[in-house]
């Protein structure tokens, strides 16, 4: 009988957690990032660019606020981009992913491809990068009546969501999951709330440059944060080998990492 004490408490404070969270955060409720399956988004020219737009159950004619998806190199063709497009979406945001690369993005089932990155990314420099970031930020705000935007970026793209978060550039609260050639500077000038997720196994954005970013957010006074997950290799977040427990949480919390940080901070 005594034995049953703790379970009740234990219940009647899960009943409790349950109706406060609820409170807080209903789109959390049974979100689930999708690893399998057909993209529900479609995918529109606008200026010339492929921008895959993925939208929330209830579709409207214009939006307050969207998503901007920056993604890893291998961009709008890979399937797990799309779908976690669709992912984020289903947390009732307008999801906006362009193609970065101009139809060149890296063909991730090509293992000859991404085996020689350093003429590719020659290719496609910052200023380039930037340039269809910004045109998709104006198309946002102009074409869809969006007034607010945050922003998730994935390795390639984890540099960029920073460089828009900047004072007036777009960007007003961000996400963005084991970064590359993410600088010292485009932290710095990070305006808006930022949550970053890093792996334990990424060579990338690895323990020195985790630490760096959290002294200098910390520095800052910025509103952050960093959460580490043990055993997730370099792009977790997008992609995962789907066998690996350790692999598969990471990713599915690192989703529900960014949904919450814009239920909380956008
Ligand atoms: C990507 O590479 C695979 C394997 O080499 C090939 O079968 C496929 O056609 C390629 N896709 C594109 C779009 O080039
Ligand atoms: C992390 O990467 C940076 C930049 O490439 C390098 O300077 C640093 O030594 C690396 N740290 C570790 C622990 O490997
Ligand atoms: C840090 O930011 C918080 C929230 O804006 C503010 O309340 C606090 O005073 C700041 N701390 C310092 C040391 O500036």
């Amino acid at each position: 009988m005594l034995a049953r004490f703790p379970l009740l408490a234990f219940a009647a404070f899960a009943a409790f957690a349950s109706a406060f969270s609820k409170k807080h955060s209903s789109t959390c409720d049974n979100l689930q990032v999708i690893n399998e399956g057909q993209p529900a988004g479609e995918l529109k020219s606008i200026n010339g660019i492929q921008i895959y737009h993925a939208y929330p159950q209830k579709k409207q004619r214009i939006y307050d606020s969207a998503i901007l998806f920056v993604s890893d190199i291998y961009g709008v063709p890979l399937l797990e981009n799309k779908l976690l497009a669709d992912s984020l979406a289903r947390a009732n945001h307008l999801v906006i992913f362009p193609d970065l690369f101009k139809g060149d993005a890296i063909n991730a089932s090509d293992p000859e491809a991404s085996l020689n990155l350093g003429p590719w990314l020659a290719k496609h420099p910052a200023p380039d990068i930037d340039s269809v970031i910004a045109s998709t930020i104006t198309y946002m705000k102009t074409n869809l009546g969006v007034k607010k935007i945050a922003g998730v970026g994935y390795c390639f793209g984890g540099k960029y969501v920073p460089r828009f978060m900047a004072r007036g550039k777009g960007i007003e609260a961000g996400f963005i999951a084991h970064p590359s050639f993410l600088e010292a500077d485009e932290i710095r000038g990070i305006a808006g709330p930022i949550s970053i997720a890093a792996g334990e196994l990424d060579p990338v954005f690895n323990v020195t440059l985790r630490r760096n970013a959290e002294d200098i957010l910390q520095q800052m006074n910025a509103t952050y944060q960093t959460t580490l997950y043990a055993g997730a290799p370099h792009g977790f977040a997008v992609r995962v080998d789907m066998n690996n427990p350790r692999q598969v949480y990471a990713k599915e919390s690192s989703y529900l990492q960014a949904v919450r940080w814009f239920d909380a901070w956008f």
